[in-house]
């Protein structure tokens, strides 16, 4: 049996919205990141793992989050909403913004205790996905690898898309749907942001 405990959200506050590099938040709290292409699912995860329906705002539009969201969770530590990167229909000018804006935080970011990278489960690791985790993975961060909208995906397709990711980039993946009813891979999740929380 599993008797690890899983991180119980008792007060969300979203404390900052940040566009611009100079006013990333810098302070020493524990944070968990949330990052990922445009539109694979990281509000709606989060909402998910925080139990609330729309709290960080979701859209069927992709380039929705073009801020970085600081949810400061339980007055302890922050789950942070990156914006999505890799959306080729807004301008030049702006997603070298939302790029500048994520390379400056992974530089300035202090206590990461956990970066959840999400993919979609369809379409796996691309070009702009390995461009910026590449940054990442050099960092040392810890990180979970997230697969979202498993629904749309035949549990078979799942298997090998899960252990591609596995196998050539010796990740820590968990396929993972919105739709879902089951609770257990939430509570899973929970267990393992709140050991990386504690350690
Ligand atoms: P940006 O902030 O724009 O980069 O998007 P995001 O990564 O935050 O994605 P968001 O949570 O806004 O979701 C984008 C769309 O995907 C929405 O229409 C969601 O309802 C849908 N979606 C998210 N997760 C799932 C899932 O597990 N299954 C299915 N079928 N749809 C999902
Ligand atoms: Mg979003």
């Amino acid at each position: 049996m599993n008797r690890e405990k899983i991180l119980k959200i008792r007060d969300i506050q979203l404390s900052a919205t940040v566009f611009t590099v100079k006013n990333l938040v810098e302070d020493s709290l524990g944070k968990i990141v949330f990052i990922g292409r445009f539109n694979v699912g990281k509000s709606s995860f989060i909402n998910k793992m925080i139990n609330r329906k729309n709290f960080a705002r979701t859209s069927s539009r992709p380039g929705k989050t073009i801020s970085i969201n600081y949810y400061l969770i339980n007055k302890m530590c922050y789950f942070v909403d990156l914006p999505g990167y890799g959306y080729a229909r807004i301008s030049k000018k702006e997603s070298q913004r939302v790029r500048t804006l994520i390379s400056t935080f992974f530089e300035k970011v202090e206590n990461v205790k956990l970066v959840v990278v999400l993919i979609d489960s369809r379409r796996g690791f691309m070009d702009s996905d390995k461009e910026i985790l590449s940054k990442i993975i050099n960092k040392g961060f810890r990180m979970l690898t997230v697969l979202t909208k498993s629904d749309k995906l035949r549990n078979s397709e799942l298997v090998i898309q899960k252990k591609n990711l596995q196998n050539q980039y010796g990740l820590n993946v968990i396929a993972f749907s919105i739709k879902s009813t089951d609770d257990e891979k939430r509570e899973k999740i929970l267990k393992y942001i709140n050991k990386a929380l504690m350690e």
